[in-house]
């Protein structure tokens, strides 16, 4: 079966919903006919300020909603990040033939070091997406199934990659990022020319996976749209309402079209209601299996750690051949 790989940061205590529809949703049906590998990013987490009490029960949750959300931990290698100690030595092989520039180019980092200042930004948070490069290269993964804003890291990848092989030999495969176009980017509620974001600075445009059903309803009720009050998909006069429309389809898995159609000449308000009942019943049973799997820590522990073994395999042996090809001198 090909490889796949992705990832999410265990950042916040729930994922929110443009993690679920760029992302899980997608992983779900690929599990199926790849041999995935999904980590709880715990090294990338760590890249900003995080408080330690609460990243490790983040971690543990994010893992869980991973669960929840149909992630089969029998089937993918479901693990965190930092029980596989591959990830960082090979990000620091890769560190050396990573331009200063090139990393400095990276969108992510400098909106995040902008709004940080250079001296809040930490040196973590500029290698991040050679870290990332290092968890998928390790597993020769063929395939990254992202969100959008995460393609220009799978390129540095593709790059770092071609660039250590054609330096070192022929080491890594070369992977190529998954993007659903319809999906790959979820607005803020509030604010829908902004990405929804477990980091953003208001909550109120933000849905949360694990938040109370009737907290989610709300918000759908209040969402930003427009005044001229036709259901109509229009990315750029309509953003509120097309953003509803784009997970409106996806979660009750219809055409944007028969959604138009089922709600000609009826208001916004109709609309949404439809909507925060497809949501509140999507995100209803996913809360309540993550509650259920948070109750066994021990269970959930256990795991995490059976998978973190299969992942290790994988990951020593191509660790293990990149040293040796940039020559460091192995032990006997
Ligand atoms: P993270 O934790 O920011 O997001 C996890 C996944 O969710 C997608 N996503 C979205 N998709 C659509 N609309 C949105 N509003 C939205 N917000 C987030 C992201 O694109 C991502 O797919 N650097 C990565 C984690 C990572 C990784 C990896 C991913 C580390 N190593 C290796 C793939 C392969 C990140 O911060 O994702």
């Amino acid at each position: 079966l090909p490889r796949l790989y992705s990832g999410m940061q265990p950042s916040a205590d729930s994922l929110q919903i443009g993690n679920y529809i760029g992302a899980l949703l997608q992983w779900k049906e690929l599990q199926r006919d790849h041999d995935a590998f999904f980590s709880v990013v715990d090294l990338h987490a760590i890249t900003v300020p995080q408080d330690p009490h609460a990243l490790r029960e983040q971690t543990r949750r994010t893992a869980a909603q991973y669960i929840a959300a149909g992630i089969d931990p029998s089937q993918s290698t479901l693990y965190v990040q930092s029980h596989v100690p591959a990830h960082a030595e090979l990000a620091w092989v890769l560190n050396t033939i990573t331009g200063f520039g090139e990393a400095a180019r990276m969108t992510q980092f400098k909106d995040k070091s902008a709004k940080q200042g250079t001296d809040a930004t930490s040196v973590g948070l500029f290698a991040y997406p050679v870290l990332m490069a290092a968890d998928i290269l390790l597993y020769d993964a063929e395939i990254v199934p992202v969100g959008d804003d995460q393609r220009q890291h799978v390129e540095l990848t593709r790059d770092l990659a071609a660039r250590f092989n054609s330096r070192f030999g022929d080491t890594f495969v070369i992977p190529e990022a998954m993007i659903l176009k319809e999906t790959a980017k979820i607005y803020d509620l509030q604010n829908p020319t902004a990405k929804m974001s477990k980091s953003a600075e208001s909550h109120a445009g933000v849905i949360w996976m694990l938040d109370e059903p009737s907290v989610n309803a709300k918000k759908i009720m209040r969402a930003v749209t427009d005044t001229d009050g036709v259901v109509a998909f229009d990315r750029e006069n309509k953003p509120g309402i097309s953003n509803l429309l784009t997970i409106y389809s996806v979660l009750a898995d219809r055409s944007v079209d028969s959604l138009e159609d089922e709600y000609a000449g009826r208001g916004y308000g109709d609309f949404k209601k439809g909507l925060a009942e497809v949501v509140v019943s999507t995100f209803g049973p996913i809360r309540e299996r993550t509650l259920a799997l948070l109750d066994d820590p021990a269970e959930l522990d256990r795991i995490l750690a059976v998978n973190a073994g299969r992942a290790s395999e994988v990951a020593e042996v191509t660790l293990a051949k990149a040293y040796d090809r940039v020559g460091l001198l192995r032990p006997v």
